[in-house]
This record gives C-alpha cells, structure tokens and sequence, in this order.
C-alpha cells in the first residue's frame, strides 16, 4: 500500500488553515481562482485527504466523514465570501477608472476668423449692391492694353515704368500684375449692358516697399457707373453715402482736383473721420473722377450720349483707420491673431 496521509483533526486543520489563509490574501480573481486550484481542487491537500477516507476503519468513517465534510464547508464557504468581496472591489476599481468628471473644462477647438480686409471688402460691397449696384472681378493678371492703354495713359506715363509695374516675363507678351482694378472698369464697359452700376473689388500689385504704410499687393474696389446724364453730384453723393454707411452720419468726403489719365475731370478725395481716434480729421482716402471720354470711346461708348464717373478706394488703408491699425504688414503677414482680434466684424 502506499502511503497515504492519515486523516487526523490536525491534519484537517492544517489543510482549512492554509486553504483559508490563501483564499484571503487572494487579492483579485485570478489569484482567488489559484488558490482554489491548490486549495480545493483535485490533488489539493484537503481532496487527498478525502480520497484517504477509503483507507479508514469502518468504525471510525462517520467521524472523519463529518470532519473532512466540516472542513470542506468552511473553505468553500471562505472561497465564496472572498469572491464577492473580490468581485466588488474589482467592480469598484473599473468604475473609478472608468470615472467622467462631468465638470472638467473641455479642450477648446480653436475657431478661427476670418481676414479682416475680406470681411471689410465684403461690407464695402454690401453696401453698394444695396443701391443695386453688381459687382465685377477680372483678372490679376492683365493684359497692358487693359491696365493701361484703354485707359489712356500715354506710352511713356510713368506708371507704365518697371519700377511701378511688374512685368511678366517675356516682356514682349505686354502681361502685367494689374496695377489698380481700373482694366475692370474697361472690360464691365465691354461685356456689360448700359446702364452700368458695377463694383470691381480686388487685389493689385506694385513695386511698393514692404512697410507700415505700403504692400505692394493690396486690395482695391473701384467703382463705375456710366449712364445717361450722369454728373459729378453723383459721383460725389455716392461717396458721401459710402463714408457715412462705413463712418456713421457725421462722415462727408471732399474733393481736391488731381489729374487721372483715365477720368477728366479727376479729384482725390478726403474722408471726415468723425470718430478718428486722435479727434475728427480730413484723411485722404482715393481717387475719382468723371470717365474720360477717351475711356468711354475705347469701349465703344458714345461719349455724346453716354457720362459716367469712377472712383478707387484702398481697402488696406480704409482698415487702418477705421480699426485704428497702425501697421499695414500685420494685414499682410497672415498671423490668426491679428485676425481672431477682429472676431467677424470689423
Ligand atoms: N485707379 C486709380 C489708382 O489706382 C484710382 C482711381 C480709380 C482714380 C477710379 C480715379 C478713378 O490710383
């Protein structure tokens, strides 16, 4: 016979206890389901012990047969008890890491703004489709018979020199970056019916110093209006109303002559800035004038029959004070900042 392990009160003991101890110092259900394969399980200390009843004496089966019964119960009994405690605690460490702080402050998502001259372009223009005016665009690449001679600039204006215009290459091909959005003035002139109430906003290009006051790309709208009958009180009306939607009522403009190839008779004209932030002034704001009718004729528009006036405003200028900005690069360099200080108004 091999030897088989007498089953005696301490022997059972001694089983419960270890089977006990390690059931409680089991700290999560893999280690628990362990301790429940040594403890409890074919081959463990308490099952051999059992198995063992076939060797005891008939006399004393009931005895032994109540003490491994006992010992049994209370393991099992040990096992359950630590695998709810296990469980919970288990539950409770997923929840908390599972946890939502409901009141924790988001991560915001960076909105963005748009530029603050597309948005004062557009306000600009607003304002004169409201009178019913349309508005034309045309291309920044032009042909010089549009940036120039169709408006009548001589050969030799100065403004046609390399230093004021950039030419693109080869030369020969006469395409320029346009200078002013004026080439659009020609062509809504030949696309376009008459009556003609159009508004060109755009970019232009010059060969200008980078600095606080000049870019040499910056916006421009340039309006055009040929119609019969048409006068300088128009013109000037038309500008009054402009710097007082942008403005507020007080604001006026004022004309001083000047010479345009392009309009004859030709003024620059001043803005009252009634809300300026160093005191109402007079600040100088565009050109305009009355369509030469060399412009007109070019066109093929009977200046006889037909008048019409024209003026240009730059956009970047009217930004800097309107919103007080004191250097032109900030417009130009594209930082958000500059633009989220803006919000969507301007
Ligand atoms: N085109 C002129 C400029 O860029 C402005 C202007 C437009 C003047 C229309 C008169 C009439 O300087």
């Amino acid at each position: 016979m091999s030897e088989q392990p007498q089953i005696s009160p301490e022997a059972v003991q001694a089983a419960v206890d270890a089977a006990v101890a390690a059931i409680t110092a089991a700290q999560d259900s893999a280690q628990l389901k362990q301790a429940r394969h040594e403890h409890l399980a074919e081959g463990s200390a308490l099952a051999v012990l059992n198995a063992s009843m076939r060797h005891v004496a008939p006399e004393n089966k009931a005895e032994f047969g109540k003490l491994i019964g006992q010992a049994r119960g209370r393991v099992n009994k040990a096992f359950v008890a630590r695998e709810v405690e296990v469980a919970e605690a288990e539950l409770a460490a997923r929840l908390q890491s599972e946890t939502v702080d409901m009141t924790a402050v988001a991560t915001r998502n960076r909105v963005g703004a748009r530029h603050p001259l597309s948005v004062l372009q557009e306000q600009i223009s607003d304002i004169f489709v409201g009178m019913g005016w349309e508005i034309a665009e045309g291309p920044e690449l032009e042909h010089e018979w549009f940036n120039f001679d169709a408006l009548n600039f001589d050969e030799d204006h100065p403004a046609r020199q390399e230093q004021d215009t950039f030419y693109v290459d080869p030369v020969a091909r006469h395409l320029v970056m346009r200078t002013h959005t004026s080439p659009v003035q020609v062509r809504s002139m030949l696309d376009r019916e008459l009556p003609l109430y159009v508004l060109c906003p755009g970019r232009v290009y010059r060969t200008d110093e980078f600095d606080a006051t000049h870019l040499p790309v910056f916006t421009q709208v340039e309006g055009l209006v040929v119609d019969r009958g048409i006068t300088m009180a128009h013109l000037k009306g038309t500008l009054d109303h402009l710097a007082r939607q942008l403005f507020g009522d007080e604001a006026k403009t004022r004309l001083r002559t000047n010479y345009f190839p392009f309009t004859e008779p030709s003024a620059e004209f001043d803005l009252w800035h009634p809300t300026f932030k160093g005191g109402a002034r007079w600040i100088e704001w565009g050109g305009c004038g009355m369509v030469n009718p060399n412009v007109l004729r070019a066109a093929g528009i009977d200046p006889e029959e037909y008048s019409g006036f024209a003026f240009g405003i730059g956009v970047e200028r009217a930004l800097m004070f309107r919103s007080d900005v004191q250097d032109m690069r900030d417009m130009a360099e594209g930082d958000v900042r500059f633009s989220e200080q803006f919000g969507m108004v301007v």
